[in-house]
């Protein structure tokens, strides 16, 4: 059987938190151990491109989530870990796939649609501060991934509609031109948690209300002090199945360490006591990579070293793909 591969980026535009860690970096680190799939990680700095203009935050994150990947245990012998914007071929496959894709499919996408709605909403012309990038966004996505024949996508629920566009414009593509791309699939594992934040929406840098991953232990203490609970008092009996607190447990705990706490909610633990002992499970968790990351983000060249010897070997795979793209449809050498 064939190994599968599996393809996953990571808008560089802000800091790792809790959330990306449980949710996203963990289970792709542990994939990349295990050695049944052949993956393919990569910052995806020409999307963190589409919302941010400030240099400093695009290069910025760059570091700290290559840095955060390295620091937790990514075998970058096992896994191509790579910057898009060192592997052009994605740039120019996106515009041939822009030639392919129906325009009326990119009208349907939701970040697209939430952009217009908003601007309607507010009396604004529709297309008020939207630009091409982000109109374009799902066929750059779509190249990301058509170039490496990918076909298992990770991805958390709102990007499902990205990886099937992917999926539908590879099947036009190879309609009309013969059999190029492996379709994806978009891989959404429910077992892994979507976690709360402080404010018990769900933790994203869109509503700021994250918990760095990386924090001193000083400021990891603090930002889980500020974890929004209700006024139970000690003592009183407490609902584990609402708490924010009790749900960022139950992410970083074993079966055992969850039953136990279940039962001390029911026993009326002190907030303050249940939030220490959430923090001292998240920092053993995270404790050792805090180092190694920092040191890291001491070292970029590092950094930069193992990130260009994934684009190499991203590059083995994308420049013989492409020739074939342009040959299927039938631009380049005479
Ligand atoms: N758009 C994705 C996100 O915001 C990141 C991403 C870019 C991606 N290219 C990708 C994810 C290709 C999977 C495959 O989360």
């Amino acid at each position: 059987m064939s190994v599968k591969r599996v393809l996953t980026g990571i808008t560089t535009s802000g800091t790792p938190h809790l959330g990306n860690y449980v949710g996203a970096i963990r289970p792709a680190i542990q994939a990349s151990q295990a050695g049944d799939t052949e993956p393919f990680y990569f910052l995806a700095d020409l999307h963190a491109i589409i919302k941010c203009h400030q240099p400093e935050l695009i290069r910025q994150s760059a570091k700290e989530v290559a840095a955060t990947w390295l620091a937790l245990g990514l075998d970058t012998e096992k896994a191509v870990f790579y910057r898009q914007s060192d592997v052009p071929e994605i740039t120019e496959l996106s515009w041939i796939l822009s030639c392919m894709a129906a325009k009326g499919l990119m009208n349907r996408a939701h970040a697209y649609k939430a952009a217009v709605a908003n601007n309607t909403e507010e009396g604004a012309d529709p297309d008020f501060g939207i630009t091409m990038g982000l109109y374009s966004y799902p066929v750059l996505m779509a190249a990301d991934i058509l170039m490496f024949n990918a076909n298992r996508v990770p991805v958390g629920k709102d990007q499902i509609q990205h990886v099937e566009m992917a999926r539908d414009i590879a099947g036009r593509f190879n309609h009309r031109f013969g059999e190029v791309f492996a379709l994806p699939e978009a891989v959404v594992d429910d077992s892994v948690a979507v976690l709360q934040g402080l404010d018990g929406r769900k933790m994203s840098k869109s509503y700021n209300n994250t918990i760095p991953l990386f924090l001193t232990e000083k400021q990891l203490r603090k930002h889980i002090n500020k974890i929004k609970t209700n006024l139970l008092e000690p003592g009183e009996p407490k609902d584990p199945d609402t708490s924010t607190v009790f749900q960022v447990w139950q992410a970083f705990a074993n079966e055992e360490q969850t039953a136990l706490m279940r039962k001390q909610f029911e026993e009326g633990i002190a907030w303050g006591e249940a939030k220490k002992q959430l923090f001292e499970l998240v920092n053993t968790e995270i404790g050792g990579a805090r180092e190694r990351y920092n040191e890291l983000l001491e070292d970029t060249s590092s950094i930069e070293k193992v990130l260009q010897q994934g684009a190499e070997k991203a590059r083995d795979v994308s420049a013989p793909m492409l020739t074939k793209v342009r040959n299927a449809i039938g631009i380049g050498a005479m």
